[in-house]
């Protein structure tokens, strides 16, 4: 008798379930109510002699334990496949990537040009998109007949919210007027934001871009204090090794005006690199405070207006402005 226990849990354990049948058919077999292997084993206590009957009893019913825990198991590993999508998952696979975001190369570049300024003592300050065509050109002293009020270079709002002329900002300058309007000198901030002109859209130009105004006005702001500024916005941005060049420019709202360029080395090229425009910059015009009633006798100021696209650009080696735009992950995930 206990031979054909054994030989019945080798039997057993030599059994493959593979499906819910072969998980069936293994427990009509063995467990069944109905001459199920193991349930006639139990059926057979009663003809055995009395001083047999409790160690064949409990050998049986470990053997009983043994089938339920494999039919258990079995079925357990089934779902599992199941759920995974059939049996054949290759468990060498890589497991899938989670999807992270990541912040946005011109937000990274333009929270760092912040970060900065910060250092340098510059606050934050925000202005509206939707501008006067007041603060955005007559009271940056630009002329009626500024080529830059065109229609060709501006987008004017038709329905607008006041009776002025009402345009989409062009740049960040207008934050110097409503700032000075708000609060006497000093000042000293900085003017993140977007802004809009009516460009064809190529590789350099997009319909809207970032800008960083700077303005500092206090008694006796030199241009040698704009220079300082940015060398040491320039350093911390691209290098300590940086090279800027000041070049004579001209913009309605200051005098005497500069455009700042970058030296960009490129040992590929047969000059060695290129000057890179950066910035506009320059003391605020006497014309400027005027609108605002800041006293040009008593105080003087720099004012610097930045693109933070080309900024980042640079800091990237991005080739292209579009790109900023299309919102495409392959591009945005390597930020
Ligand atoms: N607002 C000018 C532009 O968008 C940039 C600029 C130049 C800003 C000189 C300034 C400045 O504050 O001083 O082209």
């Amino acid at each position: 008798m206990p031979d054909e226990i054994d030989a019945l849990r080798e039997q057993l354990d030599a059994e493959t379930i593979e499906s819910e049948e072969d998980a069936e058919a293994f427990r009509i077999k063995y467990l069944g109510r109905n001459q199920g292997a193991i349930t006639e084993l139990f059926d057979r206590i009663g003809d055995l002699p009395p001083e047999e009957r409790p160690e064949f009893g409990k050998r049986v019913n470990a053997l009983k334990a043994r089938a339920e825990d494999r039919l258990e198991a079995a079925r357990a590993r089934l779902e599992r496949e199941a759920q995974a999508g059939g049996a054949d998952v290759d468990l060498t696979l890589p497991g899938r990537r989670g999807f992270r975001g990541s912040t946005h190369p011109l937000t990274q570049t333009l929270e760092e040009i912040l970060r900065i300024l910060r250092g340098l003592g510059f606050s934050t300050y925000e202005g509206p998109e939707i501008e006067t065509d007041w603060h955005n050109f007559s009271a940056l002293n630009f002329p009626p007949d500024h080529p830059a009020r065109d229609m060709q270079d501006t987008f004017f709002l038709r329905d607008a919210p006041t009776d002025e002329p009402t345009v989409l900002r062009t740049h960040t300058s207008p934050g110097q007027i409503r700032i000075m309007q708000e609060q006497d000198p000093p000042i000293r901030v900085a003017v993140p934001g977007r802004v809009y002109r009516n460009e064809a859209i190529s590789y350099k130009s997009f319909c809207l871009f970032h800008q960083v105004e700077l303005l500092y006005v206090d008694e006796g702001v030199t241009m040698a204090q704009l220079k300082q500024v940015l060398y040491s916005l320039a350093r911390a941005l691209f290098g300590d090794d940086v090279t800027l060049r000041f070049r004579p420019s001209y913009f309605p709202f200051t005098e005497p005006s500069a455009e700042v360029d970058v030296w960009w080395a490129d040992e590929d090229a047969d000059d060695g690199g290129q000057w890179m425009e950066i910035l506009g910059c320059g003391m605020v015009h006497p014309n400027v405070f005027d609108a605002v009633d800041v006293d040009p006798e008593r105080y003087t100021g720099y004012a610097v207006g930045m693109g933070v696209e080309r900024m980042a650009m640079l800091r990237h080696g991005i080739d292209d402005i579009r790109i900023f735009y299309e919102n495409d992950a392959r591009f945005l995930d390597q930020f």
